[in-house]
């Protein structure tokens, strides 16, 4: 029965991704986004009320009868907004406060793996600098010096030299750089390898793990440039996760993972993401997050046939166990046009021509609509996304829609899903 309204909480292209294949499911009746975009009003009825307004966000969902909420980003988890609805009977997929310190604290997430055997960097981790500047002073360079609390994607720096580690520490730490997500710091072994990012829903007991994707963190083709919150994916990412591989993460990650959580009596109901650097040794996890991953929830969506309510409710209910998804056997790419000078400075408000003609889903991450026109609004602005039989096919499908979509400034990677040929 299409009985269901859904309220998805975020504003950029995963939210976009979120409300465009729940608005497919025979089970929904309405798709509400708070706050939303331009692009996101087109699939949704956008509600300006920001992500930290829980009152009102609880208010909203309680007026219009919202029979799920799911929530995108990683600091509305981590301030709570899970605990808040269920304190208040509202149904809400994503990880309670709780669980949700496994993204927020790098130190807390580096004591969990070492606890469960989960395969990661070796590391140290300090709250007094002193302490830090004499641990990194031992280590071989380079050396990843990493603030603990969730700093935007920024709070990571590789440093080269020893002299470049006592400088991130001293920023990071003593000049508070990030802020109090600097309180601690994490500092590791750089590892060698291909980056890898993996998706599987949580529900406490057992996991349902989801195709591989590969993101392109660089901001210049050839991974050069500064790091960005992501500028294309691909799925799947079978050349850097290869079936045997996939198998070590489910025995060295996703099983110890689950028994962790009951080790440690945490109730983790949600999407675990880590990221993952495939070494000469192994996958090692460089991080937890747990929410959809941007821009992977793209490509993801994309390929899934099932009906993602269907899934959000498994996990919640605790009832992954019996549930198998289906995903099409096509790869999927996800081209991110940003803004000219992204991730630094950058200038809004330019019109985006060619969007009505586009053979290829375009997921909106920072727009506004204007009188039917859609202007930029954001650093990373669409994502360009296309399915097809072979990677090198989704790649074209995607760089074509790409050509055909302009607004002044545009910037985007010409090699996104190269490495995955
Ligand atoms: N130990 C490591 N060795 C090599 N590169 C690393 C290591 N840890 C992190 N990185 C790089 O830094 C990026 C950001 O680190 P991550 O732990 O994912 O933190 P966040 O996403 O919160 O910034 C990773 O995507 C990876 O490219
Ligand atoms: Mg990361």
């Amino acid at each position: 029965m299409r009985d269901m309204k859904v309220l998805v909480i975020g504003s950029g292209g995963r939210e976009h991704a979120l409300v465009w294949k729940l608005k497919q499911s025979p089970r929904v009746s309405a798709v509400f986004c708070a706050p939303g975009n331009g692009g996101i009003a087109v699939d949704a009825t956008c509600v300006p009320i920001k992500i930290s307004e829980h009152d009102a966000l609880i208010a909203f969902a309680k007026r219009e009868g919202i029979g799920l909420t799911v929530v995108g980003p990683d600091d509305a988890l981590a301030a709570g907004i899970v605990d808040r609805f269920e304190a208040e009977g509202l149904r809400i997929f994503g990880v309670n406060q709780s669980a949700a310190r496994l993204e927020s604290s790098k130190v807390f997430a580096k004591e969990f793996m070492l606890r469960h055997g989960i395969p990661t960097a070796a590391s140290g981790q300090f709250s007094d600098p002193e302490k830090a500047r004499a641990f990194a002073a031992a280590m071989k360079t380079p050396i990843v010096v990493k603030a603990s609390g969730l700093a935007l994607g920024k709070g990571v720096i590789i440093a080269e030299t020893h002299a470049a580690a006592d400088v991130a520490i001293r920023e990071i730490m003593e000049e508070r750089k990030f802020g109090d997500a600097g309180a601690e710091v994490v500092i590791e072994e750089f590892l060698d390898g291909e980056e890898c990012s993996i998706h599987a829903l949580v529900d406490g007991g057992s996991y349902l793990l989801f195709p591989s994707a590969q993101d392109h963190k660089r901001a210049l083709d050839g991974d050069r440039g500064l790091n960005t919150g992501g500028m294309g994916t691909f799925s799947p990412a079978d050349k850097v996760l290869p079936p045997a591989l996939e198998q070590r993460v489910r025995t060295e990650v996703l099983d110890r993972f689950v028994a962790g959580l009951k080790a440690d009596g945490l109730d983790f109901r949600g999407m675990l993401f880590p990221g993952l650097m495939v070494t000469a040794d192994g996958p090692k996890v460089l991080e937890f997050n747990c929410r959809f991953g941007d821009p992977e929830t793209q490509v993801l969506l994309t390929r899934l046939e099932s009906d993602l309510l269907d899934l959000l409710d498994a996990t919640i209910d605790r009832r992954l166990a019996g549930v198998a998804p289906k995903w099409s056997s096509e790869a999927a790419v996800c081209v991110i046009m940003a803004s000219g000078g992204y991730p630094g400075a950058y200038s809004g408000g330019k019109e985006i021509t060619g969007l009505a003609d586009a053979k290829a889903t375009v997921f909106h991450a920072g727009t506004k609509r204007d009188g039917g026109k859609f202007f930029s609004a954001g650093g990373r602005v669409l994502g360009v996304t296309a399915l097809a039989p072979t990677l090198a096919e989704a790649r074209a499908r995607a760089y074509s829609a790409v050509d055909g979509i302009a607004f002044e400034g545009a910037q985007f990677r010409r090699d996104i899903g190269a490495k995955g040929l």
